[in-house]
């Protein structure tokens, strides 16, 4: 089957976590489909990887750009979207997936410590980039498309980490929250709810184990995730907001 090539017509993304896994997948895709990119990483790799995929970057006019960002740092996520706007001339899309999986605690074992810093990143720093993006699209009043990375353990729970459950069950909620609050004004925000996906996120053991709990006995790719929030960034994807996509080979179904 034919991969879609979509037009994004040097529309501006952000995406958060994009020195990495399935937010350097759609930096990818988005490039070759015609959109600018920022990335926006507390990892410098992410200035590297800028340079390299501005190299690869072919029958487009697509520019990528790094601003080294910490999304649990308010003014850090503030300035992404500035630096965004400035250089692009506006922010239309916005990807969230900085992300980390913390210690795996289960409730009677978790720290104070341990879930702060999880949500942190995984929940307030999506609530704060979202409100940023959104405060900004309103200001350019011509809409705009957010992706919010939960997971399926936002939708069904890992016992095992109480922190992430939590966090990522936090998202699907503050999705339909957010993705219905500005639909008039044609801002959309949704999430995507991976299954276990191959990315240095996830250790080895975890991919080996959950492999076979995916009804399609494989874990997921990054570039089949970065499709879907291609699709969801895109005009196509135009009527949907506020919602959840599963993405994890059946994981949820059963
Ligand atoms: N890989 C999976 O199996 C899977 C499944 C479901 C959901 N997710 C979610 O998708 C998102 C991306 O995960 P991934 O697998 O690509 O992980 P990854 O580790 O490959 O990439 C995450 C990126 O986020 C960056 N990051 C972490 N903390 C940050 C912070 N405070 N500020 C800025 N950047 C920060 C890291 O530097 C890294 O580049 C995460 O939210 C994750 O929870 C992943």
């Amino acid at each position: 089957m034919q991969k879609i090539v979509y037009d994004f017509d040097c529309a501006s993304v952000l995406i958060t976590g994009g020195a990495s896994g399935l937010g350097l997948a759609t930096a990818q895709r988005l490039l070759s489909s015609n959109a600018n990119v920022v990335i926006a990483d507390y990892s410098e790799r992410g200035e590297q990887i800028a340079i390299d995929l501005n190299k690869q970057v072919n029958a487009s006019n697509a520019k990528c750009a790094f601003i080294k960002t910490d999304v649990t740092k308010e003014e850090d996520i503030k300035r992404a979207v500035d630096y965004t706007t400035s250089s692009f001339g506006s922010i239309d899309g916005l990807v969230c997936s900085a992300g980390i999986g913390g210690a795996n605690c289960a409730i009677a074992d978790e720290t104070l410590n341990n879930w702060n810093k999880v949500n942190a990143v995984d929940y307030t720093g999506v609530m704060l980039c979202d409100k940023y993006a959104i405060e900004q699209m309103l200001k350019q009043g011509k809409g705009g498309s957010i992706v919010n990375l939960a997971s399926m353990f936002g939708l069904v729970a890992v016992p095992a980490n109480v922190a992430y459950s939590g966090a990522k069950g936090g998202v699907v909620n503050m999705t339909r929250a957010a993705g219905t609050a500005y639909a008039d004004k044609g801002i959309r925000v949704n999430c995507v709810c991976p299954g276990v996906i191959d990315t240095p996120l996830v250790p080895k053991e975890a991919k080996d184990f959950y492999a076979g709990l995916h009804p399609m006995k494989r874990i997921g790719k990054p570039e089949e995730v970065a499709s879907l929030i291609t699709f969801l960034l895109s005009d196509d994807a135009k009527f949907i907001t506020g919602t959840s996509i599963s993405i994890d080979g059946g994981y949820v179904a059963v």
